[in-house]
């Protein structure tokens, strides 16, 4: 696109343009952890973080598609850099927090593309906001039970498969049955 960008349209590139970062830093998180628990054998932990993953590549997508579609250039930096070497217990509350400051610069997002007449973009924003939800409480439930069952929890946990299968559909839409395109 040629002509110079509004200042309404140029604040909502810039929120998709920060969100990306975030879900770029989020695989790159996930895929850390998803290799971090499959070799402490804990396979069941392993596979939803690698389904997690590959919603975040989808929400990354969507943002850059959404972009593009807004005549902007798609960032390529993530947010931040993947904590690593935690234990099984400080790795699912830094997803959790990590979710949770999602969710939060997601609402944020979607007030300023509201503030700025772009209902798509709002949308947008809505409908991953909702996915975020689903992988926090999975987060959550699993500290909720490491805190309260510990070990005998891990325990069930352990030697668990680690398999996705081949198709790649992502956690959410397993976890609601719901059809997904893009
Ligand atoms: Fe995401
Ligand atoms: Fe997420």
């Amino acid at each position: 696109m040629s002509q110079t960008l509004s200042e309404e349209r140029q604040k909502v590139i810039d929120a998709l343009n920060e969100a990306r970062g975030l879900e770029l830093n989020a695989i790159t998180q996930y895929m850390n952890h998803h290799y971090n628990l499959a070799a402490m054998d804990y396979g069941d932990m392993a596979a939803k973080v690698k389904l997690i993953a590959i919603d975040e590549m989808r929400h990354a997508e969507l943002f850059a598609e959404r972009i593009e579609e807004l005549g902007g250039q798609p960032t390529t930096a993530p947010s931040g850099k993947a904590v690593k070497g935690l234990d099984v217990n400080e790795l699912f509350s830094s997803d959790r927090n990590l979710e949770a400051g999602a969710i939060d610069a997601y609402n944020r997002f979607l007030s300023i593309c509201r503030e700025n007449g772009d209902s798509t973009s709002a949308k947008l924003f809505e409908t991953v906001i909702d996915e975020e939800q689903i992988h926090y409480n999975y987060f959550e439930i699993v500290v909720d039970h490491i805190a309260k069952l510990g070990d005998s929890y891990l325990a069930q946990i352990a030697g668990t498969p680690s398999a996705t299968g081949i198709q790649y559909q992502g956690f959410v839409s397993r976890q609601t049955g719901a059809q997904q395109d893009g």
